[in-house]
């Protein structure tokens, strides 16, 4: 338990440092998504010890995917709302019950601050 804590505050102070570093280096407005976040999202969503997404999903950009579920493309299309696409992401189980979707949030495989991190990556698809 302490350890986990650990790794949450480490991950936070990286957030930190990342939004920091996005902020310092261009003069993108609040609302706007840093590239930085976007790649942290895409490494996590790729990593297979995290989201691992592309066992199952073809997302541009990686490699050895799966297409047991739908290829991740145009999302802004798909979910007008990005609060829609993180719930999904948070879990799926809540759009539909018989998902094999790992419910990423509910399980705590991933953090919610990196939950955050993986709907920018995807939302930009
Ligand atoms: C074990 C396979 C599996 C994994 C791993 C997986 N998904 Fe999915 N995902 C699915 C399936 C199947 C669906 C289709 C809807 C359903 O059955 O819930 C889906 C649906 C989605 C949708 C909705 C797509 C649409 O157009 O409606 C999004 C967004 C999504 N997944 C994102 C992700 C992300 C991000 C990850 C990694 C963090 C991920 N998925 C990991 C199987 C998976």
């Amino acid at each position: 338990m302490r350890r986990f804590s650990k790794i949450v505050s480490t991950t936070s102070i990286l957030a930190v440092a990342i939004t920091g570093l996005g902020l310092a280096s261009t003069t993108v407005s609040a609302a706007e998504v840093s590239q930085a976040n976007i790649e942290k999202g895409q490494a996590i969503a790729f990593s297979r010890k995290k989201g691992n997404c592309l066992a199952c999903h073809t997302i541009k950009g990686g490699k050895l995917a799966g297409n047991i579920a739908p290829p991740l493309v145009a999302m802004q299309q798909r979910f007008p709302d990005k609060a829609k696409l993180r719930a999904q992401i948070y879990d799926s189980t809540v759009a539909n019950p018989d998902s094999i979707m790992p419910p990423f949030g509910r399980h705590k495989v991933i953090s919610d601050e990196e939950i955050d991190l993986v709907t920018d990556f995807i939302y930009q698809l």
